[in-house]
């Protein structure tokens, strides 16, 4: 008895050692036993969680993370851009769409020179790159339905960080600084927090006049963004940069409760985002392939599971550009996309040993600047759940900054097809499904996700990223469920990107060793690295009931519960 106990000892032991050697990790894991927040920025989920303490619930803190994060986190986080909530309660799950509308008076070719050739920078920078922001009427309808707290006690801590000022993190200084010539050559007045060229890690900034719109949002709701001063002064700050949303845009933006996007992975539930998100759809084909081979035991980065990966992106990211746009638009043929006959088609030329060719050569190009978006996950002490990806687009969205009203707006229109068969920033070929039109909303990428395993609340995550926030959501949950990963090595395990064109693998600095680089070279695939793909924010909860976040260690996100 004791022989087999200590037999059984030992092997449990080498497991946990192999495991813990193989999946190293950075950071400690945070746990907690009721509630966790998890956020791009420490001061964010430091309120998100005085919310859930005062017994606020998971909807309550989101809406207090959103409204601090575009103080704190400027270039992402926002009221002057959009973003999707899935919620999900013991009772139902619900998908909040408060993505940005094209305005009214958009037209398909307004990126378009006299020759019909994309004018440069012009969908992402200055006044016309903007999208009708969504996010205050998201807020707003979201309190509507689950709002518990005081609506002032969500967004009075938002305000103070913005009037009494916060220290900058050494990223946030190092991020401003690159984009501070940038931000004061598209503005026609001076951002009033902008009051020197250079900032220092520890520096205070404050943002007074965002905090008076925020006051504004504060008294008087929807009317406080929508209409009245705010609406005033954005209709000023058009006027003056040559951009066109009007009042009407403004007065007309309505958020939409949408069904959620749901679908099984072996015994576990995903819950996540449908059209105008391409995440659903996306993540449904990646994990229909991958259910066809025991990617479990081939392992984590073997160069088969890393070759069937690419290659399931690969189609799966060519779907997306020729079928996918805003649903109360175009028809989504999601049913077809992940019909499990029409996915058996897609891999039939899928080659065991060889990397397929996306056909075109394409010489598209990844900034790596172009990849801002925030994502946070919140967990309650009812077990609600709330995954939120809010996004202004690129680095501090267009650039544009609505004068008296402090906050940036988003260069969201660079989600459509400016031009169809062209690259958008992320290197994304656009389809005609996602052209421009009047009130459409662009297609995104961005895919907050909740999982069920045996109906019970498992897992909690979304990522930044552009295109690149679908493969690692996809790539997170594949670590946890088939590598066996705790939250935080899955959020910080090595990623890669395929996304059909340009045909190249994106890969992280030392995601792969230089083995299996030469190994998957010599089937046909082509790399280019980056520094950082995504930044994960996650939250696991465990058999014993606990709750393990995922903090990214790409950015200052951090984990609080308690
Ligand atoms: N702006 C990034 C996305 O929505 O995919």
């Amino acid at each position: 008895m004791s022989k087999v106990f200590y037999k059984a000892f030992a092997v449990s032991l080498i497991i946990f050692l192999t495991v813990n050697l193989i999946f190293a990790q950075d950071r400690e894991i945070v746990t907690s036993d009721s509630a966790m927040v998890v956020s791009a920025h420490p001061l964010a989920s430091e309120i998100g969680l005085d919310v859930l303490q005062k017994g606020g619930n998971a909807v309550d803190a989101a809406i207090a993370v959103q409204f601090a994060l575009s103080v704190v986190y400027p270039r992402a986080g926002n009221i002057g851009g959009g973003g999707f909530m899935v919620v999900r309660t013991d009772t139902a799950n619900y998908a909040l769409d408060f993505r940005e509308k094209a305005p009214v008076l958009a037209t398909s070719d307004m990126f378009l020179d006299g020759n019909g050739n994309v004018r440069p920078l012009s969908s992402t920078h200055g006044h016309l790159a903007s999208g009708v922001p969504g996010t205050v009427d998201g807020m707003i309808r979201a309190y509507e339905r689950f709002g518990s707290l005081p609506w002032e006690d969500l967004i009075q801590p938002a305000i103070d960080l913005a009037i009494n000022g916060f220290p900058l993190t050494e990223r946030e200084a190092q991020k401003l600084n690159q984009n501070v010539d940038q931000i004061l050559r598209i503005n026609t007045v001076k951002p009033d927090f902008l009051k020197q060229n250079y900032y220092q890690t520890g520096d205070t900034i404050r943002f007074d006049e965002l905090g008076l719109t925020l006051t504004r949002i504060l008294n008087n709701k929807r009317d406080g963004f929508y209409e009245g001063e705010t609406a005033r002064l954005i209709m000023e700050e058009m006027k003056r940069g040559g951009g066109i949303i009007n009042r009407i845009d403004l007065e007309n933006y309505q958020s939409v409760w949408r069904d959620p996007y749901s679908f099984w992975y072996k015994n576990y539930k995903v819950i996540t985002m449908p059209p105008p998100s391409s995440g659903g759809v996306a993540l449904h084909q990646l994990f229909q392939i991958m259910e066809r081979y025991p990617i479990g035991e081939w392992g984590f980065h073997d160069p088969l599971t890393v070759h069937l990966m690419i290659e399931a992106e690969r189609r799966v990211f060519a779907d997306r550009a020729a079928y996918l746009g805003d649903p109360d638009f175009v028809d989504v043929p999601a049913e077809i996309l992940v019909d499990s006959v029409y996915l058996d088609g897609r891999m039939e030329n899928f080659d065991t040993l060889k990397a397929t060719p996306s056909g075109l050569i394409y010489a598209g190009e990844m900034p790596e600047e172009s990849t801002e978006t925030t994502h946070f996950s919140i967990v309650d002490k009812w077990g609600n759940a709330v995954a939120v990806t809010t996004t202004l687009n690129g680095n501090y969205g267009s650039k544009v900054v609505v004068g008296g009203a402090g906050f940036f707006l988003n260069n969201e229109m660079d989600d459509f097809s400016v031009k169809v068969g062209e690259k958008n920033m992320f290197g994304l070929v656009g389809g005609s499904a996602n052209v421009i039109e009047p009130e459409k909303r662009m297609l995104s990428s961005m895919t907050p996700t909740i999982l069920e395993k045996d109906s019970s609340l498992y897992m909690v995550l979304g990522s930044p990223g552009g295109p690149t926030i679908i493969t690692t959501v996809f790539q997170t949950i594949l670590n946890v469920i088939e590598f066996e990963m705790n939250m935080q090595q899955a959020v910080e395990a090595g990623r890669f990107h395929h996304q059909w064109k340009p045909d190249q693998v994106y890969m992280e600095i030392e995601a792969f060793d230089d083995e299996l680089v030469e190994q998957l070279r010599s089937m046909g695939h082509k790399f280019k690295m980056r520094r950082e793909i995504g930044s994960v924010d996650a939250i696991l909860i465990r058999d014993d009931g606990k709750l393990e976040g995922g903090a990214d260690p790409r950015g200052d996100d951090t984990a609080k519960g308690y």
